[in-house]
């Protein structure tokens, strides 16, 4: 390392730096001064189908961006991650299809193995989100008994490794373990997951496919969240957002030109 090489350049890089500095500095003075709720509220590109807009909003943009029902997603994406927190779960969002109001999503605790460290079913019970025609229920079964009885040909089993001992796993198709011959005490835990039934059908014997099968994932919709007064907003060119203060909890348009925010039966 040669220091007057450096030297030598530095000159340089301090005029490249001013001019960097310059061109940032009006947006950065008017920043200082007063929030923009409409720069605030860029929608983000969280990579290929993950653009988060309203009713979402990026965890790191104001409150005010989302709607406040759970729409709230963190963008890794140094990892190449969109995560989707609600209800103390974890799911990775494969794909955001805005105008169909509908979320593609994997539990992340699946996601990297079948089995995974501790066990819930998958729920989003009271949430603005269901699930879509696409889903069915799928069950894994953990800790099952090494020999099973004889088992209907829709059942496959894999193994998790627990403390040097490997266990059986059992999926099946539904949540009616009877019908599988499987009574629900056979194994000491279930858990239910949905997955696309497109992807069930491709399902073959091998442990690997039944993890294929869960990381496609599957698809939940929201309920309409101020569908009308976005669509006008976005038209007149502003951004939607929601003021959830106690004395005003509505929907509101954000505009470009103007430091305030307007609700949404204003100009
Ligand atoms: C999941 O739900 C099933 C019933 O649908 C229940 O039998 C099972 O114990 C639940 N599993 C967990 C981990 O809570
Ligand atoms: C959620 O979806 C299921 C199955 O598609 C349907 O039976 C149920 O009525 C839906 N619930 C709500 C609250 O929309
Ligand atoms: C899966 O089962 C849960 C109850 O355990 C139910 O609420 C949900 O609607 C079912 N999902 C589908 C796609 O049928
Ligand atoms: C697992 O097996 C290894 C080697 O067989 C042994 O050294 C270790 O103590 C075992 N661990 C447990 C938790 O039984
Ligand atoms: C939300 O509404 C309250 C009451 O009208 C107002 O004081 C506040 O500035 C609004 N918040 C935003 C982000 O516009």
């Amino acid at each position: 390392m040669n220091p007057s090489v450096s030297f030598s350049f530095s000159p340089l890089l301090l005029i490249l730096l001013l001019l960097f500095l310059s061109s940032f500095f009006p947006i950065r003075a008017v920043d200082d001064d007063q929030d923009n709720p409409f720069l605030d509220c860029e929608p983000i590109d969280c990579g290929k189908n993950k653009i988060i807009s309203y009713p979402f909003r990026e965890r790191n943009q104001p409150d005010y961006c989302g709607h406040p029902q759970g729409f709230v997603l963190d963008c890794k994406s140094n990892l190449d991650r969109l995560l989707w927190n609600i209800k103390s779960q974890s799911f990775l969002v494969l794909e955001i299809k805005q105008s169909a109001r509908i979320l593609k999503i994997v539990r992340m605790d699946i996601w990297d193995s079948i089995c995974p460290e501790t066990y819930s079913n998958t729920t989003l019970n009271s949430t603005p989100f269901n699930y879509t025609q696409k889903d069915i229920n799928t069950t894994l079964l953990y800790n099952c008994p090494n020999s099973p009885e004889s088992l209907a040909d829709l059942v496959k089993t894999f193994h998790c490794p627990a403390n040097n001992v490997s266990f059986n796993g059992f999926f099946v198709s539904g949540t009616d373990l009877g019908s599988y011959k499987l009574s629900s005490s056979i194994c000491e835990v279930s858990v239910v997951v949905p997955v696309l039934e497109d992807a069930l059908k491709g399902l073959t014997i091998s442990e690997s496919s039944i993890g294929k099968v869960l990381q496609h994932g599957f698809e939940v919709e929201w309920n309409t969240m101020d569908e009308e007064e976005c669509g006008a907003c976005i038209d007149s060119g502003g951004r939607c957002g929601h003021n959830s203060s106690t004395d005003q909890d509505k929907f509101m348009c954000l505009c470009p030109d103007y430091r305030e925010a307007y609700g949404s039966g204003e100009p």
